[in-house]
């Protein structure tokens, strides 16, 4: 089954929830341990595609199964940074999917005019730390025992790459 890789729209937007709670639920991977609301959601995908930060969705047989999105950090002293985040859903993993998705918004992001992306990564997820080295990201920092769940703490490593 091909997977098309598209700017999200609104009729992505459930979808793109639904996706970001399985991963979120995995507890392994992202900030959230859960999707935020769907309001909550309906809201960052629309003031998204408002302002035109870059925000990729992959689809296979008409379902969002994966996403990429990088927004702009809110303060003006800042705001030439974006803030990328990503994530596939399991069955979909390790098949290139990610690095097209990635690439694909890097180069989304630097014609938003965007001069440096930003993310963080937890120590542990060594499949998104390696993608993201090929594709340029240099390790910037360390956030010792940044995270903890369930009593069990991991450093955060905090990344970017210049345009
Ligand atoms: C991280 C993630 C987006 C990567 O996407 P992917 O489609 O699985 O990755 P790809 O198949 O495109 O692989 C790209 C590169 O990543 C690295 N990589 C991916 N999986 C890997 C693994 N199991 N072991 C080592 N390196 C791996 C490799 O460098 C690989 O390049 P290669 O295939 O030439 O060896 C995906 O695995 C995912 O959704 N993980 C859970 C959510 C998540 O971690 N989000 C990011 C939070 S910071």
């Amino acid at each position: 089954m091909p997977v098309d890789i598209v700017p999200i729209e609104e009729n992505h937007i459930d979808g793109f929830h639904r996706t970001l709670d399985i991963v979120a639920r995995e507890r392994r991977y992202l900030a959230f341990l859960e999707a935020p609301p769907i309001e909550t959601t309906r809201a960052f995908v629309r003031d998204n595609i408002k302002r035109g930060y870059p925000q990729l969705v992959a689809i296979s047989a008409g379902e969002v199964i994966g996403w990429c999105d990088v927004t702009a950090k809110p303060r003006p002293i800042y705001g030439h940074g974006g803030v990328l985040g990503m994530g596939l859903l399991p069955q979909f993993r390790r098949r290139g999917i990610g690095n097209d998705l990635i690439r694909r918004s890097l180069i989304a992001a630097k014609a938003f005019g965007f001069h440096r992306v930003e993310l963080t990564v937890r120590e542990r997820n060594s499949n998104a730390l390696e993608l993201y080295k090929k594709v340029g990201f240099e390790i910037e920092g360390v956030q010792r025992d940044a995270v903890q769940i369930d009593g069990v703490y991991e450093n955060l490593i905090l990344m970017a790459v210049l345009f």
